[in-house]
């Protein structure tokens, strides 16, 4: 496994991929890596021969009152997983070598974050878009692996490779969670002891929607106030959006009656962590 740090480095070794008629498969993070990331990098490895692992904490996807600053970082710890998982290149750029003193090009995806993290983080989605892109075009990749545990960038991230025409395939990786149903994330680091424990009320949210929508409950307003309920129980956590999207669109949907995404943010503490499950309309 070859580390870099350089586009130049990045560019001369898929250069000489394919030349050698090898598929590359692009699996881009920004480190601290868990067993979410591994997964993505496990579907890569079976789909391409070649398999590339960015880790770069994108300064221009957090806003100033965000954590930034504290975002955890362990290169050499990252370094072991992605080693594990078979992974042939890690790019690990600084700031300075993805955004020179002159940066003043963005890549902004309209409508589709409008609703959920986008309304909150304002920026954030043009920060991830135009991130992206530079790393499509800086590797190149037959296709390029996304969890489904950040439905809205999965969503926005599609549309943009429509939208653009990128020659990439996007291939959407399911949730991976700890045992007791919380998903996995770099950020659960920052939890303490209590806000552990607390911090599984957003999987128990998930499964009493899905409950109820197996008992044939289709009013999202009932279903919402169900999960408000199941989280209002933990005093350390705090609401910041529970919503059902349109699974394309992502515009609110006040009834199941098509492909709808659940999509939910809470504070534990001064931590915000976010879930999500896909409701599938069969149109009975
Ligand atoms: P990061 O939060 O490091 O996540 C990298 C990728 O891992 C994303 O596609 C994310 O959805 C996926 N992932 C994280 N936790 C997961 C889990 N529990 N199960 C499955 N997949 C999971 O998302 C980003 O970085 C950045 O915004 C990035 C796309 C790299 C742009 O900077």
């Amino acid at each position: 496994m070859k580390v870099v740090t350089t586009i130049e480095q990045v560019r001369q070794q898929v250069k000489a991929w394919r030349q050698a008629g090898c598929s590359v498969g692009l699996v881009p993070t920004m480190g601290y890596l868990h067993e979410g990331h591994q997964s993505l990098m496990s579907a890569a490895k079976k789909d391409n021969q070649k398999v590339i692992v960015t880790i770069f904490v994108n300064p221009i996807q957090f806003g100033p009152s965000e954590d930034l600053a504290s975002y955890p970082r362990d290169l050499e710890r990252d370094k072991i997983a992605c080693e594990q998982m078979g992974v042939d290149l890690i790019f690990c750029p600084s700031a300075s070598e993805m955004y020179d003193a002159n940066f003043n090009s963005y890549v902004d995806v309209n409508d589709l974050t409008d609703a959920l993290c986008g309304k909150r983080r304002l920026g954030h989605f043009k920060g991830v878009c135009t991130v992206v892109t530079k790393l499509f075009n800086i590797t190149q990749p037959d296709r390029a692996y996304f969890g489904q545990k950040d439905a809205q960038q999965l969503a926005v991230i599609k549309r943009m490779v429509d939208d653009l025409n990128f020659n990439v395939d996007i291939i959407g990786c399911p949730i991976v969670r700890e045992a007791d149903g919380l998903a996995k994330s770099s950020r659960n680091s920052y939890l303490s002891e209590v806000e552990r424990a607390a911090a599984v009320c957003l999987y128990q949210a998930i499964e009493c929607a899905k409950d109820q929508i197996k008992q044939g409950e289709k009013s999202v307003a009932t279903i919402t106030q169900a999960m408000h309920n199941v989280i209002a129980k933990q005093s350390l956590a705090k609401i910041d959006y529970i919503e059902f999207v349109d699974l394309t669109t992502l515009k609110a949907v006040d009834s199941l009656e098509q492909d709808s995404l659940c999509a939910l943010a809470v504070y534990i503490g001064k931590t915000r962590l976010i879930d999500n499950f896909i409701y599938q309309h069969s149109g009975r």
